[in-house]
């Protein structure tokens, strides 16, 4: 069953900026594309790049190792050399500023 994982607050991801988090044992890229948070795997699917160090362009994180890049929104691969999607993950803000990920 999924879990609800209280993973950082809104003042913690400024807009175009990602932070790494962690929860249920993974790594996970957490972005603010224009003001909305989404949350992938932080491991790029080519050959396990950390995303979290690439930019994020738009709403597209580039692998800072051979410039892949991923949908943030959807886990999407947009451009080779990766093919797979990463997984992403619900992400729900609360009133009080905390952001959760589903895992
Ligand atoms: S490891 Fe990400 S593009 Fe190769």
């Amino acid at each position: 069953m999924a879990e609800l994982v209280a993973v950082a607050r809104v003042e913690d991801v400024p807009v175009g900026t990602v932070k790494v988090v962690e929860a249920g044992g993974r790594r996970i890229a957490l972005c603010n594309y224009d003001g909305k948070f989404y949350a992938i795997d932080d491991e790029c699917t080519h050959d396990r790049g950390p995303l979290d160090q690439g930019e994020l362009i738009g709403q597209e994180i580039e692998c800072p190792r051979h410039g892949a890049r991923f949908d943030v929104t959807t886990g999407r691969p947009t451009r080779l050399p990766a093919v797979r999607p990463v997984r992403s993950y619900k992400v729900s803000v609360a009133d009080d500023g905390s952001i959760s990920v589903e895992v």
